[in-house]
């Protein structure tokens, strides 16, 4: 028998085949505490979990029988991916299950910053009628810079354009027969940050990219800009961002992620110019079937000692 330990809510249809299986028995222990954590891996065989689980190195030597980590989701920027080579132990994620999820996401944070539904139906609530204070801006001819036109960035990119966006795009990696087959202009950084209306950034969190938005980049930018980050806490440096917004840089941010979540006295929630939501970019039915059937997947096929996609 294998042990496969869940310790972060996982989609209950989405775990069903593996709680089925007869050689795995699934424990599944979530909210526990980090020495709870390292107590409950020393027996696993596999460790199935989302992002609010820190995989830090200390948990990953703890471990006895840990032969895989599967990260039901994109990001693996919380599990020391190091530390667990260094054991051998094989980290897998679920890279497309929540792309549609996530972009949609974004798209509805992009719209909602534009007119400032949140704030409106705040002001709504308190029994106002403020009819002036929440004038918005269109989509239509502004140009959406994407940082990162991977998965996600890409089917942004779609929806923007049928909201009749100019769409540019940084990514190292991009080529131009990608940019073209999108109807994206490929731009550098420099440009990206110079020419967006609307900025989004859409990497991953790496030693390279984190506070790739930075106070420089801020005084790069158009007076006027909108920032949104759905993709992870730390890409943006959050005390630039706060300034850039209090300098009037800045007018508006749609934030999905932060650097500590949950976010504790974040001087940028008590902000007016700012909307917010609480890391729910992959939140819907579908996307968390979709990455616990994928990740359940991976993880039966390494434990049998079977071919696996995702490492
Ligand atoms: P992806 O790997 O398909 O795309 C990432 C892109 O970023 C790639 O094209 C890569 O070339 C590019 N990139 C890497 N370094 C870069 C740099 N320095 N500058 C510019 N571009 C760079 O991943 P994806 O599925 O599109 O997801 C992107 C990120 O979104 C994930 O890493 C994850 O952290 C985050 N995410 C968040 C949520 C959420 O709930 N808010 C959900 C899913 C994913
Ligand atoms: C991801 O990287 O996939 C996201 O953080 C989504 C999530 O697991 O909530």
């Amino acid at each position: 028998m294998y042990k496969v330990l869940i310790t972060d809510p996982l989609s209950d249809l989405g775990i069903e085949k593996i709680s089925q299986a007869e050689d795995i028995e699934v424990v599944r222990k979530t909210g526990l505490t980090h020495d709870e954590l390292l107590l409950a891996i020393e027996d696993a065989d596999a460790l199935m979990v989302r992002s609010q689980t820190k995989v830090t190195a200390d948990v990953i030597e703890k471990a006895k029988r840990l032969k895989v980590i599967a990260r039901a989701g994109v990001g693996v920027d919380n599990i020391d991916i190091a530390a667990a080579t260094q054991k051998g132990i094989i980290v897998v994620n679920a890279p497309d299950g929540n792309t549609i999820s996530t972009a949609e996401h974004t798209f509805a944070m992009l719209i909602s910053l534009a007119r400032n539904i949140p704030q409106a139906y705040h002001s709504l609530l308190q029994g106002e009628w403020n009819r002036k204070a929440f004038v918005g801006t269109e989509l239509n001819q502004k140009t959406l810079s994407i940082i990162g036109l991977g998965r996600i960035g890409s089917e942004l990119a779609k929806r923007a354009k049928a909201f009749r966006m100019n769409v540019i795009a940084y990514d190292p990696y991009l080529s131009d027969d990608r940019a073209e087959k999108l109807g994206v202009k490929k731009a550098d950084l420099e440009e990206a940050i110079a020419q967006g209306d609307f900025i989004t950034v859409h990497t991953p969190l790496t030693k390279e990219t984190k506070h790739l938005i930075d106070r420089n980049m801020f005084a790069k930018m158009k007076d006027g800009v909108r920032i949104l980050n759905c993709a992870r806490g730390g890409i943006i440096d959050e005390q630039a961002l706060y300034d850039a917004i209090q300098e009037g840089k800045v007018s508006g941010a749609a934030l999905d992620v932060f650097e500590s979540e949950p976010p504790r006295d974040q001087p940028l929630l008590t902000l007016p110019q700012v909307i917010a939501t609480p890391h729910l970019g992959a939140s819907t039915v579908e996307a968390q079937e979709n990455v616990a059937i994928d990740v359940s997947e991976e993880v039966l096929h390494i434990l049998r000692g079977e071919p696996f996609k995702n490492a």
